[in-house]
């Protein structure tokens, strides 16, 4: 019989971001077809300046208008990206369901909603450790249920093309 890697086993122990966000900006919720379970994902999307690297404070502008030292241009030139600002989970599911979805809150809080759209359910599966063949169905529960909460914000905040 295939075992718990000792990391999904930690999460399963000690999940990471379980819990609600009250005023979430999105929140996704899926089913498993075939145990049945039930997952919720709320997400808070917040909005940053694309720039990551350093900047030289000037004193009176926004930190929106500091300009990078290295670099010699504006954050504001660069743009804005909306960014996962915090990710909670709730779940009636596995201990695989938990950890999955423990991991999965670690692997895309601080990403951009762009680079965070990317994490799979494989993505998961492998940062875990693998998880037994028979448990595999129950990664795709926290990718699933994160997709769909990105898909309801973007659709509150008008950002779905039909
Ligand atoms: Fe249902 Fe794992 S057995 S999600």
């Amino acid at each position: 019989m295939e075992e718990y890697s000792k990391k999904t086993l930690d999460h399963f122990m000690s999940p990471r971001n379980m819990g609600e966000i009250k005023d979430a900006d999105g929140v996704g919720t899926v089913g498993n077809m075939r145990c049945g379970d039930i997952m919720k994902v709320y997400v808070k999307v917040g909005k940053r300046s694309k720039y990551r690297g350093p900047s030289t404070e000037v004193e009176g502008t926004s930190t929106e208008e500091q300009v990078p030292s290295k670099l010699g241009t504006r954050n504001s030139e660069l743009g804005t990206e909306d960014f996962i600002e915090d990710i909670k989970f709730k779940t009636l599911g596995c201990a695989a369901a938990i950890a999955s979805s423990s991991m999965m809150t670690e692997m895309v809080k601080g990403k951009s909603l762009d680079e965070a759209a990317k994490v799979s359910k494989d993505d998961i599966n492998k940062e875990l450790g693998i998880l037994p063949k028979v448990k595999y169905h129950c990664s795709i529960l926290s990718a699933e249920g994160f997709q769909k909460a990105i898909e309801d914000y973007k659709s509150k905040a008008g950002k779905l093309i039909s």
